[in-house]
């Protein structure tokens, strides 16, 4: 059995990236583990100061699942041309404790442009080692008219970009 661990960088009820995610998990082949990470909106604001001798309970819990998984999926929209704050956030705390380095990673970024952000994450998950590729990373534009009310994605090209995605990232585990 294989965990994925994935994270949406929207905390917005509705919200299309965690549709994207519930749709992910449909998509994965047995023996896989799926779990979208519901504990970011009460992640304390990163302090270096504090962050390798008394981190929070919730960073702590944030690491621990990250060394668990075996493969880590951020999906994620862009606000103010850059990297959702709650998802920065989180990211900074897991510097110093390596907990991408080396992981198969897929990045997501489904926004209304998101160009900013897709490729701010791509050099952070660099930074902090992720193994990203390009087979495991794609950018979609104007997400919300690419889904219906239901938050499934109906817009076929993204569907394929999903699925060849999926499989990508499966195979890089
Ligand atoms: C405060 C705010 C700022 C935003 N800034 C951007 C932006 O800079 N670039 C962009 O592509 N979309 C921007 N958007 C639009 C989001 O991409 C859009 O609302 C998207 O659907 C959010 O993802 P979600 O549906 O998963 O919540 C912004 C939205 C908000 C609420």
């Amino acid at each position: 059995m294989k965990n994925i661990f994935a994270i949406s960088g929207s905390l917005r009820e509705g919200s299309s990236n965690h549709n994207i995610l519930k749709f992910l998990g449909k998509m994965m082949p047995s023996g896989i583990n799926y779990t979208i990470y519901g504990g970011f909106r009460d992640i304390p604001a990163f302090d270096p100061e504090i962050d390798n001798n008394i981190s929070p309970a919730l960073v702590a819990d944030l690491r621990e699942r990250l060394a668990q998984a075996d493969g880590i999926i951020i999906c994620t929209p862009e606000y103010a041309f850059g990297v959702p704050g709650a998802l920065k956030n989180a990211l900074d705390w897991t510097v110093s404790s390596g907990s991408f380095s080396g992981k198969p990673t897929a990045l997501i970024t489904a926004s209304t442009g998101g160009e900013n952000a897709h490729e701010a994450l791509i050099k952070i998950l660099g930074a902090i080692d992720a193994k990203l590729s390009p087979e495991t990373t794609v950018l979609i534009q104007f997400v919300r008219s690419k889904m219906n009310s239901d938050g499934i994605v109906t817009d076929r090209d993204t569907v394929q970009k999903l699925k060849t995605l999926t499989e990508a990232f499966i195979n890089s585990l």
